[in-house]
């Protein structure tokens, strides 16, 4: 995720600057750049790669200025390179700007710009800013600035200076997070308290549409229409290791708390109601759409899971035969793949060796290759012929959970693409998911308050050896998740079955006490699971229910229920596996298992 750190003060910006990017750096990034005044002109340092890489480029420079931003990138428009990198200037370098966050209005903008006679000379959609400011500005920093970010749309933690107002660092954010830091004659901005943990532990927390501006005078913080607004001082008392996760005890769970975040943002510029799906980087025709007759989809792992999900979603809803395969074995299958295939295909990390073969081994064979990854840039992106990035951000916990619940929302986002070209859906059925979709953040933010109950239910069930999910359609795919969950982390063994499938041999392991989770959120399927998990319970089974609201006659055969809120069925699998993820977090911390890095497992697995 991107990182921002800004500094006004008597000290050495340039080094306060790198030092509290290294700070930063748990969070993952593929560049770094800093821009300092010095000398009357803004001297901009940036490249790809470690933060060692720009260390190096200046360390034979002698920049001596005490006000400056940094910056570290997790791309996301345009691909890691040195000039994507922040800060990005006007023409005229005398504005520079570091921006976390996705400006969603970014092309009409540019255009608009262009004709305006202004150049662009990265990919990014962050340079609009500068460009914008530059527009404005007459003389004074704040005004320009208060008016470019009334153009913005998106979300946005920028931070900027300006070589005519010397003495002046202001910043601003909405949908992304900002502090500020309160030092002895020195002042800080930063996307996270460890960047500045060395030098106050006293901040100021901006909230959304509020401004910062940092002077000789000292630190005023403003809405848009330049009030000032008082705000206490939070003390911070966490050290650097808890201030890194947020405060939370490890990073799966502070991913698991991204995820409202997390589908906003993967949402964000490409489903607006009343609009037509936008996707920038997907370039299939109408035509190439209409002569596909067969969907592959493929992934290994968490994202082979998410791709199960999508099987149900895109057949539902672009009427075509859709498979969802476990990419180690798609390639020796002999698939049957054509210029008429479409393949999708999942990767969190863009860079798993079988799911990069089974590209190569469709592209061979002329199909069309969409990736979906989380890491613009990955050898995945780059092999396929068209791309989706879901924005998540870095996943640090090697355990998948927000990439997971991305991965599913931009499955979403291709199918109604898809059925949109195609007519498969009616403009009702259409608006009616886009509407779910857009509603989906803030359900999710809302299963968190259950979670004191699924920590006590995960704690007395920390001793189990074994532990089986249940589910029908869509509720199966996402039990799979949820038992492959329980197993990297906590170790117990688990496995997920189709509800109606479990009397066929494997409901003779069901003895008294055995710990099942029954997922029973698709309407069409209530009953039918509900008789289901009558079977379990009967042989003395202990079983977690999982339902949407209003369905209490769950209560009748399970030991306790989890009500996710009421959604279309189709979209269920995005709450439904938060309680799942959740419940797996606390028995692996009750068993006192290395959770953010299980044993044997790795992040990227790059070898087939
Ligand atoms: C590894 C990770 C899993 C992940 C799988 C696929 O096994 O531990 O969490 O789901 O690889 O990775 P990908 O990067 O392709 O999504």
């Amino acid at each position: 995720m991107c990182g921002i750190v800004g500094y006004l003060g008597r000290n050495k910006a340039s080094e306060i600057l790198v030092e509290g990017l290294s700070k930063l750096e748990y969070r993952g990034y593929d560049s770094a750049g800093i821009a300092v005044l010095d000398e009357g002109k803004i001297d901009v340092n940036k490249c790809k790669g470690r933060l060692a890489n720009l260390e190096s480029k200046i360390s034979n420079k002698t920049v001596k200025g005490s006000l400056g931003i940094g910056h570290t990138r997790w791309a996301t428009h345009g691909e890691p390179s040195d000039v994507n990198s922040h800060p990005h200037t006007n023409e005229a370098g005398t504005i520079a700007v570091v921006h976390n966050g996705i400006i969603e209005n970014y092309i009409e903008l540019r255009e608009w710009l262009i004709s305006e006679g202004y150049n662009f000379k990265s990919q990014t959609d962050t340079e609009v800013i500068p460009h914008l400011v530059d527009y404005y500005y007459n003389g004074d920093l704040l005004d320009a600035f208060i008016k470019a970010t009334k153009k913005l749309s998106g979300s946005y933690a920028i931070g900027i200076i300006c070589k005519d107002e010397p003495n002046k660092l202001i910043a601003v954010r909405k949908d992304s997070p900002l502090i500020v830091g309160v030092g002895e004659e020195e002042s800080f901005i930063a996307s996270d308290i460890p960047a500045i943990l060395n030098h106050t532990r006293d901040i100021y927390l901006l909230e959304d549409n509020e401004f910062v501006i940092i002077d000789n005078n000292g630190i005023k913080i403003l809405n848009s229409d330049k009030e000032e607004i008082k705000k206490e001082i939070f003390h911070v008392t966490w050290d650097a290791n808890s201030a890194e996760k947020g405060g939370y005890d490890h990073f799966m769970l502070k991913e698991i708390h991204e995820q409202p975040k997390a589908v906003k943002d993967t949402l964000a510029g490409r489903i607006t109601l009343g609009e037509k799906v936008k996707l920038d980087d997907v370039k299939i025709s109408k035509e190439e759409l209409e002569s596909i007759n067969r969907v592959y989809i493929v992934a290994c792992g968490t994202a082979y899971n998410a791709g199960v999900v999508g099987k149900s979603i895109l057949e539902k809803t672009i009427k075509l035969p859709v498979e969802t395969d476990i990419a180690s074995e798609f390639r020796y299958r002999e698939p049957i793949i054509d210029k008429n295939t479409l393949m999708i295909v999942l990767s969190q990390s863009g860079e798993t060796a079988d799911t990069l073969a089974a590209i190569r081994l469709a592209k061979e064979n002329n199909a069309r290759v969409l990736a979906i990854t989380n890491v613009v840039g990955s050898s995945i992106a780059r092999e396929a012929d068209d791309v989706l990035y879901t924005w998540a951000g870095p996943e640090i916990a090697v355990a998948s959970t927000k990439a997971y619940v991305t991965q599913i929302i931009t499955l979403y986002i291709v199918a109604l693409y898809i059925a949109e070209m195609k007519g498969t859906m009616t403009e009702e059925e259409i608006n009616e998911i886009k509407e779910g979709l857009l509603g989906l953040s803030d359900k999710i933010a809302t299963i968190f308050k259950y979670e004191d109950e699924i920590k006590a239910i995960a704690e007395s069930n920390k001793d189990k050896e074994d532990m089986y999910y249940l589910g029908r359609g869509l509720d199966y795919a996402v039990a799979m998740e949820g038992s492959l969950k329980t197993k990297e982390i906590s170790y117990i063994h688990s496995e997920a079955y189709a509800a109606g499938e479990l009397k066929h041999g494997t409901i003779a392991l069901i003895e008294e006490g055995t710990p099942v989770i029954a997922l029973a959120t698709q309407e069409n399927l209530f009953e039918k699971t509900v008789s289901n998990v009558r079977e379990v319970s009967t042989r003395g089974a202990k079983v977690l229910g999982i339902a949407m609201e209003g369905h209490d006659t769950i209560e009748k055969v399970v030991d306790n229920v989890i009500y996710i809120p009421r959604v279309s069925p189709i979209l269920a699998p995005v709450l439904s596996v938060v309680p799942l993820q959740l419940f797996s977090y606390h028995i692996a911390k009750a068993r006192g298992c290395d959770i953010d890095k299980p044993r044997n497992l790795a992040k990227a697995v790059t070898v087939e």
